[in-house]
């Protein structure tokens, strides 16, 4: 018998609300339900974070609490503070998935913990390790379609990942991509301190997010290659944060194979946007980051700062809400795993009654 497949999110920070966020937002709210979130922080901060958002405004639904549990427009979402994947029983949620937005487990052997503990299935928020501790890394719009469904970890890679991917192919295409140099300017994340504090094995993460621009280890060439293997060697990237709440852009830098102007490029990019509305747009307006708070496009390819210096050296731009998007792509992560999954949301009604 069928019913709303049963999510679980494990890490309930910026990324792990606002997955649940863009699923309120979404028309599949009735498709999928988060029965449990495990958080280390305590439940009164949980609630007070999900009514009320700097970034993305006050929540648009009902939040309240009961024991032990988060409730949304009345649906109880029972809530525990494990640190271990051991520490929850998530076998008697039944659940279909878990959702692991904590990014503390990037190993295979780690990963497997929580599907030993009764999580079928993993959809991470970040890129695992390595592109062999995953079963499959997906960006959505590039590669879903080669999702098979009876995967057990999938990863839906990195927000720059998803931003500069498609750009990059579209590029390596119609040009051909000789060598390319990224900068991400990302906004300030949770692994920085507000003022200088010890806080991470990458020392400039020590310093005070708001005060500094801030250059940061980033495994974006990586990647970036892992979905773009005909890349490996030419790819370098650098990640620099800057002191803004939310909105990223990354700034590409190539020499091509074959002569390109401006115009060639944009409309070459303003094309596949058009292709895939929903994932990539186009703009020429005079933005400014904050433009894109709460916009749900993997990258909005600025046309307005495309250059090109000679035949075959160019510069586009993208913009990305670095949390928003990628909490769409997420959810259609979800989706398109879902339909190649039958076994999701199966489970017998009898074992639900149970719990
Ligand atoms: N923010 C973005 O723009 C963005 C975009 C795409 C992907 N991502 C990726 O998504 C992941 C999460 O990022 P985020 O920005 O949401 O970070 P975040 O705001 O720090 O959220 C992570 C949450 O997980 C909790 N946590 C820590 N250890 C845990 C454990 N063992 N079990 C369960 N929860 C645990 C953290 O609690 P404590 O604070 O107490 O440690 C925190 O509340 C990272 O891998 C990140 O790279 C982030």
């Amino acid at each position: 018998m069928s019913r709303p497949i049963r999510l679980a999110i494990n890490g309930y920070g910026r990324i792990g609300r606002c997955f649940l966020r863009a699923l309120h937002e979404s028309p599949l709210k009735n498709k999928f339900q988060i029965v449990a979130i495990n958080e280390p922080a305590d439940l009164e901060s949980m609630v007070y974070l999900t009514h009320f958002d700097s970034t993305h405004g006050v929540f648009s639904g009902q939040v309240g609490q009961g024991p032990d549990c988060l409730i949304i427009d009345g649906q109880e979402i029972h809530v525990s503070h494990a640190q271990t994947p051991e520490g929850v029983d998530w076998a008697r949620h039944e659940i279909d998935l878990l959702v692991e937005c904590s990014g503390r487990y990037g190993l295979r052997d780690e990963l497997t913990r929580f599907v030993d503990a009764g999580c079928p299935r993993l959809l991470l928020s970040h890129p695992g390790h390595s592109a062999q501790d995953v079963d499959f890394t997906m960006i959505y719009g590039v590669n879903h379609e080669k999702l098979k469904g009876d995967e057990r970890i999938v990863s839906n890679a990195s927000c720059t990942t998803n931003a500069i991917v498609p750009v990059l192919d579209q590029l390596h295409r119609a040009f051909g991509v000789e060598q390319v140099y990224l900068t991400t300017l990302h906004s300030v994340m949770n692994d920085q301190p507000l003022i200088d504090g010890y806080h991470h094995s990458d020392l400039r993460r020590n310093r005070s997010a708001m005060q500094s621009i801030v250059p940061v280890a980033t495994g974006l060439a990586q990647g970036v290659v892992r979905f773009l293997p005909q890349l490996a060697g030419k790819v370098q990237a650098k990640a620099i944060r800057v002191p803004t709440l939310n909105v990223s852009a990354i700034d590409l830098v190539a020499n091509l194979e074959r002569n390109a102007d401006v115009h060639a490029i944009n409309s070459l990019l303003k094309a596949a946007a058009a292709k895939q509305p929903g994932l990539l747009a186009y703009s020429d307006a005079p933005h400014a980051s904050v433009d894109f708070n709460h916009d749900p496009h993997s990258a909005v390819i600025d046309g307005s700062q495309t250059r090109v210096n000679g035949p075959r050296f160019a510069n586009v731009f993208v913009w990305f809400d670095n949390e928003w998007a990628f909490a769409c792509r997420l959810l259609d992560a979800l989706q398109a795993w879902s339909v190649r999954c039958p076994a999701m949301g199966q489970t017998p009604k009898h074992t639900l009654e149970s719990v």
